[in-house]
């Protein structure tokens, strides 16, 4: 995995846990300096603390993806640490249960403010230094909530499939100035965000492990997701070697979004 990304300076929000933290270590394995950006400072910090470990370049942000003066600073602190910005892995994301009927209005805005708005901004906040340099790659993450239907979660769906579009569009935008932007659509992933979800989904009454078993039942590949398998396929949209490949959203999800979701999932 070595010089992958060699050189190349990474943002990434939500680095503070699950996906966003594994895709950390795996780019800093990579070679690429990587800042850490996370509205949970201390979770962003245990993350460059475990990089720092392996003798990687990193650097702990704090950021509420939703606030756009927040999303320029890391850009900016990124700037000032390490003179560029290669590639941003726009993360950060909140669960958002409840069908239109249900979810309130104040949680529908929530979801939509981070999930779709946190990733205009912070790419709003990356892209200036890439068109100046001609050069860039972004990653978004959406998820199949993005691209088939999945009950009850209405804020969500809409905040992932805003992201899908988005990307398509900045892809358009963008490509004349060398700039690449991508989403991953990852299935279940054990992370707290998904444990969060299935409280809320009363999904756990019979553990953390058997809520999972039981989903990954439903999985065509028999099993739920890994941190690498979504950390892996950011990797290569990061790296050069996707580097004919704009306007994607790739489905990393064990079939399901080929073969159909399924009610209690
Ligand atoms: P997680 O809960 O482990 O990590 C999310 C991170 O985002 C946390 O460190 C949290 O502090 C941070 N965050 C939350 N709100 C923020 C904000 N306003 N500004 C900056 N940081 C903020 O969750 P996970 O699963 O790693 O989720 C990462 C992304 O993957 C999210 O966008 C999520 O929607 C998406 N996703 C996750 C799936 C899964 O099964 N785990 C499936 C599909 C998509």
């Amino acid at each position: 995995m070595v010089d992958r990304l060699a050189d190349k300076v990474i943002v990434i929000t939500g680095a503070g846990s699950g996906i966003g933290a594994h895709t950390a270590t795996i780019c800093a394995q990579a070679g690429a300096a990587v800042v850490c950006a996370d509205v949970d400072l201390a979770a962003a910090e245990r993350t460059v603390a475990s990089l720092a470990e392996s003798g990687a370049r990193s650097l702990a942000v704090q950021v509420d993806v939703s606030n756009a003066s927040a999303a320029d600073a890391m850009a900016a602190t990124a700037l000032e640490a390490f003179g560029k910005i290669d590639g941003l892995f726009a993360n950060a994301g909140i669960t958002g249960e409840g069908s239109v009927t249900s979810v309130s209005l104040a949680d529908w805005n929530r979801v939509i403010a981070v999930n779709l708005s946190g990733v205009f901004l912070s790419c709003r906040a990356v892209l200036p230094s890439m068109v100046a340099a001609e050069s860039g790659a972004i990653v978004a993450t959406s998820s199949i909530g993005g691209l088939v239907g999945v009950p009850n979660i209405a804020a969500y769906a809409a905040a992932k499939g805003g992201v899908t579009g988005l990307v398509r569009q900045m892809a358009v935008d963008y490509a004349p100035s060398g700039v690449r932007v991508n989403a991953i659509c990852p299935g279940t992933i054990p992370t707290p965000l998904v444990v969060s979800a299935y409280k809320q989904r009363d999904y756990i009454a019979g553990g953390v492990d058997e809520a999972f078993a039981r989903a990954a039942s439903r999985f065509p590949l028999g099993r739920v997701g890994t941190l690498d398998d979504a950390a892996l396929l950011t990797l290569y949209l990061l790296s050069d070697e996707s580097g004919w490949m704009t306007g994607q959203s790739l489905a990393v999800d064990g079939g399901v979004s080929t073969a159909g979701w399924q009610v209690g999932q």
